[in-house]
C-alpha cells in the first residue's frame, strides 16, 4: 500500500513515519521509507537546490518544475519498483505538498497544478494520506529547533524562513484538500505528544491495511 504523510514544517511527519513503520515491522511487513524532495539520486541534488536559503531568485514556476522532476524520478526509481515488488511505501510528502505550498502558499492556480502533478505522476495516487495538523507557530518552533540542532538552518531552511502568513495559507490549504478528499486524507491533531498522535494513526493504518488486503 502507498501511504503519504503531509503537514506544515515541524508537524512530526518523520517521527510518526518511524513509529508506524516499526509497528508494521512487528507484523512482518517492512515498508520502504522515502521522502520528497530527495528520494532518488537526482532528487538529492534537486533537494539541495530547492531548500538552500542561498538559492536566491528561484521563480515560482522554476521551483514547481524542480519539485515535479524530483517526483517523476522518485516514482520511477523508488516508489513504483517497491510497490510492484509487493512492498508498502511510506512517503514523507507527495502531490498534496505541491497543491498546499505552490498552490495555497505561493498562489499558483490549483487546477493547473493538479494537471501538471498528473503529468509528472501518471495514475499513481496514495491509498491513504495522513495530514498531521498543528498551529503554525508550534510547527515552525519545532522545525527551527530541529534545523538548529542538525546545523541545517541555511542548507534546508528556504521554506522555513517564509512568512507566517505563507505557512498559515499552507495549513488552511491542507485542511481544504482534506475536505475535498475525505476518502483518502485523514486529519490528525498533531499538537499533542507523539505517543498520543501514534495511537490515532495506528488505528487508521491498521484499518486501511485490512481493507487493502481484502
Ligand atoms: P522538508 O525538510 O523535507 O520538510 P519538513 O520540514 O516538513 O521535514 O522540506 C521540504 C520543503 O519543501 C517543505 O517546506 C515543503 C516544500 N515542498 C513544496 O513546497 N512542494 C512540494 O511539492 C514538496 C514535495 C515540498
Amino acid at each position: 500500500m502507498f501511504i503519504t504523510f503531509e503537514g506544515i514544517e515541524g508537524a512530526g511527519k518523520s517521527t510518526m513515519m518511524a513509529l508506524l513503520a516499526n509497528h508494521m515491522r512487528q507484523t512482518g511487513d517492512t515498508p520502504v521509507m522515502t521522502r520528497e524532495p530527495g528520494g532518488s539520486r537526482l532528487g538529492k541534488r534537486l533537494r539541495a537546490m530547492l531548500l538552500d536559503c542561498r538559492q536566491e531568485g528561484l521563480s515560482c514556476r522554476a521551483e514547481l518544475c524542480l519539485f515535479l522532476a524530483d517526483r517523476a524520478q522518485h516514482i520511477a526509481e523508488v516508489i513504483l519498483p517497491a510497490l510492484e515488488a509487493g512492498q508498502s511505501v511510506f512517503c514523507d510528502r507527495f502531490v498534496d505538498s505541491t497543491l498546499a505550498y505552490q498552490g495555497y502558499g505561493r498562489g499558483m492556480n490549483i487546477e493547473e497544478l493538479k494537471s501538471v502533478n498528473e503529468a509528472a505522476v501518471g495514475p499513481l495516487m496514495p491509498g491513504l494520506t495522513f495530514l498531521l495538523d498543528l498551529p503554525v507557530q508550534e510547527g515552525l518552533g519545532r522545525a527551527g529547533e530541529r534545523n538548529r540542532i542538525e546545523g541545517t538552518v541555511i542548507s534546508e531552511g528556504r521554506f522555513d524562513s517564509e512568512s507566517l502568513d505563507f505557512h498559515e495559507r499552507v495549513r488552511k490549504g491542507y485542511l481544504e484538500l482534506a475536505k475535498m478528499n475525505p476518502e483518502r486524507i485523514v486529519v490528525v491533531n498533531a499538537d499533542r505528544p507523539p505517543e498520543e498522535v501514534f495511537v490515532d494513526c495506528v488505528k487508521t493504518l491498521d484499518n486501511a491495511l485490512k481493507k487493502d488486503r481484502c
